[in-house]
């Protein structure tokens, strides 16, 4: 833990962001937070004579890196540059680079640098690129915007991450993401100082990498949407320049109905097989006691290790039902012949001879929890998704680990829930050192079941920065306030960066509503939430479009937090005092917005089949508004109402804050709920 991280948070407190007054110390909302960070008064001008150096070990990845810098500055800030490629004797930025990384980045190497800025300039140096490559980020987010201009505050930051694996699961399976989502998430996930991109690529519901020794596994598993070798290559460089691995998963021998499709040999059942359509977990296996699996397996994995070069492949091994193995006669007979006892000592034996497969092909093996079994080699690494005792469970038995419970982005939940999820909380807290140690970090996991490459950016930015943040900032760094404060600030540099969280979500209201009432569907779906966990039931098929209110609205709406924490707030404040009014008056403000929603929207939702589940909704709101509302006037008047009123408006809110047909949670409901409870009563 840093000794002076304390104070910057006193710092973050007393100044803030856009302090408008240099030369008072500006500190910038980063995020991830840096290891250490000491900010003095003072700012370097950002001006349009901005130019960078490279000094030291150089190579062409660095090069795109400053060129991506320029660009970036300019679309953030406006500011033409004009040395563009050229640089002047005195650059503003020097980065220095101490010596090349690793061919094929790997897991552990140094990711470290240190930024000092002053009111002359600014030096990174770094003694990798894989370090100058985290700084330049830092670099972008320190740039602030005053009323004398864009400056660079002036810092001294000496950085390095907490975990050495700080991974993004995606999922292009359940619906497919084209590759320029693959590559602005690549982008995003730089900006928040991910270093991991787990590709999820085979599934029941679709297979989608080319093979040329297996022509079939796309041709039939598909629907022609796959990547092509060149296009996985292309993924592979992108990530690589801006300093993330790439591990592909490809998920055996259960969730594999899509490889079945064309080679149906594989498959421990008779079928024909076809590309399952809906969610869940179904019963086609890989048959793990014909020698010809792993011979097709073999050649396969052969194939993909020349396409991803990294260290690691990831075989999946959840979820495996072990209805087909029960049914298949021959499987029993070989189980029986093995002293197999059961599915899992099958597909443990399954796990050994696919590993052997993994080594031979020089990639260390990842699964998923189920996989852990004494019998596997200790290079292993479990991927824990049932919970933070399997992950504890894997370092106490010699393995490594990284944690993904806890952080799966598609149930919808809210930022601070992930935050609080720590690597090495929970069952991990009670290991030893040695075996902490094994941990070796954390995965963020998109699933697809209930996302599109519509919806998928927002359904991972902003929340998936205080994952990120997690994995790399100290253990120490857990200040709600200000993880949200640096979440919305990074959520609008995530959309400069080339991500459409922010911008795709207008015409999705448009789609709903009409072009012309955006606005009242915005205020709408601003006060509600997908519902969260796994109660999405509807659209239950790969075929299906998201486009209803509840794709349009936030997993997390931080309009909505705002207002539940100006209700806290309008509470917590003495009475007459300026901050009560202020609250008051903010509160009153969005009641009456919910108020004349069901009027303002009427003439957009009587033309809009899609509109209809929106009115219900609406009308919900409103209600509760009204009860809201009543509450404020009894509160401001002191006067009392019954016990009876106030569990009657307790009850019609509990009924209301939830609507099952138009799968929305009305995420202000705790904000009314406590105006509710405010209110004295006799
Ligand atoms: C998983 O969520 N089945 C890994």
């Amino acid at each position: 833990m840093p000794a002076r991280l304390p104070l910057i948070l006193i710092l973050f407190y007393a100044f803030p962001a856009f302090a408008q007054n240099p030369p008072e110390p500006i500190v910038p909302p980063l995020m991830p937070q840096p290891d250490r960070m000491s900010v003095t008064a003072g700012a370097m001008p950002l001006t349009q004579s901005f130019a960078a150096s490279l000094t030291g070990y150089t190579e062409p990845r660095l090069q795109r890196a400053v060129d991506r810098l320029y660009a970036r500055i300019t679309a953030q800030t406006g500011i033409p540059l004009e040395y563009g490629t050229r640089v002047p004797d005195h650059p503003a930025l020097v980065i220095h680079t101490g010596r090349a990384s690793e061919k094929v980045q790997k897991l552990g190497e140094d990711e470290s640098y240190r930024l000092d800025v002053t009111t002359q300039g600014a030096r990174l140096e770094a003694p990798t690129p894989l370090g100058v490559l985290h700084g330049l980020e830092t670099f972008l987010q320190l740039v602030t915007s005053t009323q004398q201009g864009y400056v660079v505050p002036a810092v001294t930051i000496e950085d390095k991450p907490r975990f050495p694996w700080r991974g993004m699961l995606l999922d292009v399976c359940r619906h497919w993401m084209p590759k320029e989502v693959v590559l602005r998430t690549l982008d995003g996930m730089a900006a928040v100082k991910m270093n991991v991109l787990h590709w999820h690529l085979s599934e029941y519901q679709g297979f989608r990498v080319e093979s040329r020794k297996f022509p079939r596994l796309q041709g039939m598993g598909s629907d022609g949407l796959y990547y092509t070798q060149n296009e996985v290559r292309e993924v592979v460089d992108y990530a690589r320049d801006r300093g993330i691995r790439v591990i592909p998963e490809f998920d055996m021998p259960g969730h594999a109905t899509a490889w079945f499709v064309g080679y149906p040999q594989l498959a421990s059942g008779p079928g024909p097989y076809h590309i399952e359509r809906t969610w869940g977990v179904f019963d086609a296996a890989m048959d793990p006691t014909r020698d010809s699996t792993y011979k097709f397996l073999d050649t396969f994995i052969g194939e993909m290790a020349k396409l991803f070069p990294d260290d690691y492949f990831h075989i999946g091994g959840d979820e495996v039902s072990g209805k087909q193995w029960r049914e298949n006669e021959k499987i029993q007979v070989f189980m029986r012949r093995h002293h197999l006892k059961d599915n899992p000592a099958l597909q443990a034996y399954f796990n050994q001879r696919l590993q052997k497969i993994v080594r031979k092909h020089n990639r260390i093996m990842v699964g998923w929890d189920e996989i852990l079994h004494p019998d596997l080699p200790k290079d292993v690494v479990v991927q824990s998704w049932r919970g933070q005792q399997s992950l504890a469970q894997a370092a106490r038995d010699g393995y490594r680990g990284l944690l993904s419970f806890g952080y799966y982005l598609d149930l919808a939940q809210h930022a601070d829930m992930h935050y609080a999820i720590d690597p090495l909380g929970g069952a991990a807290a009670t290991l030893n050192p040695e075996q902490q140690a094994r941990i070796l970090g954390g995965e963020s996991c998109m699933w697809a079941e209930w996302i599109s490459d519509e919806t998928v950016d927002s359904r991972i930015w902003p929340r998936n920065a205080a994952i990120a943040e997690r994995l790399w900032s100290p253990a120490g760094v857990t200040d709600l306030n200000s993880m949200y404060q640096r979440l919305e600030a990074q959520s609008a540099r995530l959309e400069t960066a080339g991500l459409t969280h922010i911008a795709g979500y207008r015409p999705m209201l448009e789609r709903i509503g009409g072009v012309n009432s955006w606005r009242e569907m915005k205020i709408l779906s601003d006060a509600v939430e997908p519902v969260k966990g796994y109660k999405r039931r509807l659209d239950h098929d790969q075929r299906k479009p998201l486009n209803r209110l509840v794709d349009a609205a936030r997993p997390e709406s931080l309009s909505a937090r705002r207002f539940n924490r100006t209700v806290d707030a309008f509470i917590a404040a003495p009475e007459n005092s300026t901050e009560r009014k202020q609250a008051a008056e903010e509160v009153t403000g969005k009641l009456n917005e919910w108020l004349a929603l069901p009027e303002t929207l009427k003439p957009a939702f009587e033309n809009s089949p899609m509109g209809a589940e929106a009115a219900g909704v609406a009308a919900a709101l409103a209600s509760l508004a009204q009860a809201a509302r009543s509450a404020m006037q009894a509160i401001g008047a002191q006067q009392p109402v019954t016990a009876e009123w106030k569990a009657q408006q307790l009850d019609n809110l509990k009924k209301l804050s939830t609507d099952p047909n138009a799968e929305v949670v009305i995420a202000v409901a705790p904000g009314i709920q406590k105006l509710i409870e405010a209110v004295p009563y006799k």
